[in-house]
């Protein structure tokens, strides 16, 4: 894969390294519980498919998916549902799984979604975060990475599609 023009931003061991440790949180706070983990897709297969396997609790796991960016780099400021749950979430534990926190129109829209089918509670996981950019009040209950308001692609991460197949997090 070409790499002109991307910086390397967060190398797949400190990833490796984040997630673990958000994994041990989970695993503590989640004790004698079944949550069900909702991937928020695309971009957040990798995250999940590499946290979920840190997972020590018995746990199941669904996507959702919304409309992307399109191709551009800026949120259109308006969120679609594109895929909707296949579980019954009611009286369940859900930690909904995201790759980027950026506006946090998003995840805003999503717990509203959720929650109208009565969870017994809802929390958020992150890999990164751009907190400065983030407008929408929301708890982010597990964040790996805080991060600043720069467009990132790479481990599930996507610019126009394309650079999600890279194991590090970069800069374009
Ligand atoms: P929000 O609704 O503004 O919080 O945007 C969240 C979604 O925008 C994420 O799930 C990503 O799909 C996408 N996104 C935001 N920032 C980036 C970025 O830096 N790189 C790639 N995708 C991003
Ligand atoms: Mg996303």
């Amino acid at each position: 894969m070409e790499k002109t023009n991307i910086q390397v931003y967060i190398k797949p061991s400190q990833i490796n390294k984040k997630i673990k440790e958000l994994a041990a949180k989970i695993n503590r706070d989640y004790h004698n519980k079944t949550p069900i983990f909702i991937g928020i897709l695309n971009g957040s297969f990798i995250f999940l498919a590499d946290l979920i396997r840190e997972i020590k609790v018995k746990c199941e796991i669904d996507f959702m998916k919304l409309s992307s960016y399109g191709d551009s780099k800026i949120s259109s400021g308006e969120v679609k549902l594109l895929k909707d749950l296949n579980c019954n979430v009611k009286g369940r534990d859900i930690i909904l799984v995201e790759d980027i926190i950026d506006t946090g129109l998003s995840m805003k829209y999503i717990v509203k979604l959720i929650k109208k089918e009565k969870p017994a509670s809802v929390r958020i996981a992150t890999l990164l975060h751009k907190k400065e950019a983030t407008k929408h009040n929301i708890r982010i209950d597990y964040t790996c990475f805080v991060i600043p308001n720069k467009f990132v692609v790479g481990y599930g991460l996507d610019f126009a599609q394309k650079y999600r197949n890279l194991k590090g997090i970069y800069v374009l």
